[in-house]
């Protein structure tokens, strides 16, 4: 337990339920659930950070991600946040199982919304994710406990969030690299799709064109959000007074993440640059991860 280490959470119970969720991920995919917030639970306040600097997180090393992790929840907890989304996937498998109990605020993960989700609509589920993501076997693990029967193929795809972050949606290039990803899913026949990664929706006239019309589309976001829902209305922390403008913060340059996040959310979001205060890893979290 690291948990004391870590700034607590003292504020009374008005303000905890208007204290903001935290959402976090590498770059603008929380966006697509940011979206989701805005549309579920609008009388919620949010902040936003995106790791904008040390992105892609879909090539990296577990430990790594349990650091940056540490380090995003450590500042959320700092900021006053009341429940945190972690809205990446590549986080949510590789890191979320080892911080939550380290924190003393409810955290939330994409893949067993998900994978819960997908086992409603189908038996041969394909999963699109970044590497980390589709190595951790995060989504088959969370599949297979639902459903044991049901049939999972996951393919890593380290090329989209690059393409997405330099918003290279409409280039031919991405259509043949996503028609590449796809055809071992599709030669499986699958029933289901899961987006498996925050970026994807932005794909989804894509992906759409290349998959076949009965095939279900799973985004993660739409589902971690009700389940934050169900969350804070047991927890008794639902925001009853009208939520104040989000907080967007970034550790790089703020600009593509305002191009991008404008053209997304419908409006060009205020972005601050911020550091997060480092964190010295502890010999015990080094272990943990060996
Ligand atoms: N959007 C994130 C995810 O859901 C991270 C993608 C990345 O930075 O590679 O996995």
């Amino acid at each position: 337990m690291v948990g004391n280490r870590f700034a607590d959470n003292h504020l009374p119970i008005m303000s905890q339920n208007s204290a903001p969720i935290g959402v976090f991920d590498s770059g603008v995919g929380g966006l697509t659930v940011l979206r989701e917030l805005y549309r579920q639970l609008p009388y919620e306040s949010v902040i936003y950070f995106g790791d904008t600097a040390r992105l892609p997180y879909g090539t990296r090393s577990q430990a790594q991600i349990l650091q940056f992790v540490r380090e995003i929840l450590n500042w959320m907890v700092q900021q006053g946040a009341k429940m945190v989304i972690m809205a990446c996937n590549t986080s949510s498998a590789l890191a979320l199982e080892v911080v939550r109990s380290e924190f003393n605020i409810p955290i939330l993960g994409l893949i067993l919304p998900g994978a819960r989700a997908a086992v409603q609509q189908g038996q041969r589920i394909g999963v699109i994710a970044t590497p980390a993501t589709a190595a951790s076997n995060a989504y088959r693990q969370a599949i297979l406990e639902v459903a044991p029967s049901a049939r999972v193929w996951q393919v890593g795809c380290p090329e989209f969030v690059p393409l997405i972050e330099q918003n290279r949606l409409d280039d031919p290039y991405t259509v043949s690299v996503a028609q590449e990803y796809l055809e071992p899913l599709l030669q499986r026949q699958i029933d289901t799709l899961i987006y498996g990664c925050t970026h994807y929706p932005y794909l989804a006239p894509i992906l759409q064109r290349i998959l076949p019309q009965s095939v279900k589309r799973i985004d993660p976001a739409i589902h971690v959000v009700a389940a934050a829902a169900q969350e804070l209305d047991l927890l008794g922390l639902k925001n009853l007074r009208p939520p104040v403008p989000t907080r967007f913060c970034v550790s790089g340059n703020p600009q593509p993440f305002i191009q991008l996040a404008a053209q997304w959310l419908g409006y060009a979001p205020i972005v601050e640059t911020i550091t997060l205060p480092a964190l010295v890893p502890q010999p015990a979290q080094l272990e943990a991860v060996e």
